[in-house]
């Protein structure tokens, strides 16, 4: 009986709790319906969030030192994610037909510099779990500060086909070109 009649000291935080609870979600209830581009752009956030963290643990830093790239003026490092690297360690851009299939959710950071050394963009490959062709593949671009950059109109994040043209006649090497050398 004395129980019931003590009103309990929490209960007045839980319930205040509870209304902020229901505020936030009647307020995603009125988010308008995505659709395709809300996916898309998840998918850009979550690739962005994990190729910013290419310095950390998660990666695997490829070269040692800056090479030139074949596809561009100018000089690259190359990480990979810590799954993908004993894989990607097999693929060299001088041969083809290794037979390397990436692991699921592998991601590539390439950073592109200029001639005398200094950053200029960011470019990435990742490859969704489930998914093994071309179009699977999410490339993204970004400028030194991680901002998605874009080309002619074109946000550089997606199954772009200007990647796809070069990345295509790397179908038997896990789409890739392998460790720069
Ligand atoms: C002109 C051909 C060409 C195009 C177009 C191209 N790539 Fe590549 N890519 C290469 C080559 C060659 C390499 C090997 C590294 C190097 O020499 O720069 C490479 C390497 C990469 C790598 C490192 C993984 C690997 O394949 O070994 C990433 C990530 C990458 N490209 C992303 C992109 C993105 C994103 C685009 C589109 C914006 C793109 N590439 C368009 C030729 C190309």
């Amino acid at each position: 009986m004395m129980e019931t009649s003590t009103p309990s000291p929490e209960f007045p935080m839980r319930a205040n709790l509870l209304l902020s609870l229901a505020a936030v979600l009647v307020a995603c209830e009125n988010e308008p319906l995505g659709g395709d581009d809300a996916v898309e752009r998840s998918a850009e956030e979550r690739v962005l969030d994990r190729a910013m963290a290419f310095q950390g643990d998660g990666f695997v830093e490829v070269s040692a030192e800056m090479v030139p790239s074949r596809a561009v003026a100018g000089l690259i490092l190359e990480w990979v994610t810590a799954d993908a690297w004993s894989a990607f360690a097999q693929v060299s851009p001088d041969v083809t037909g290794s037979g390397v299939v990436l692991p699921d959710d592998s991601l590539i950071v390439r950073a592109v510099h200029d001639e005398e050394g200094a950053l200029s963009k960011y470019t990435v490959a990742w490859f969704p779990p489930g998914g093994g062709a071309l179009e699977d593949i999410f490339f993204l671009v970004a400028d030194p500060d991680w901002a998605v950059m874009t080309v002619d109109g074109v946000r550089q994040a997606g199954s772009l086909s200007t990647c796809q043209g070069c990345h295509a006649a790397r179908e038997d090497d896990g789409w890739v070109f392998g460790v720069p050398r």
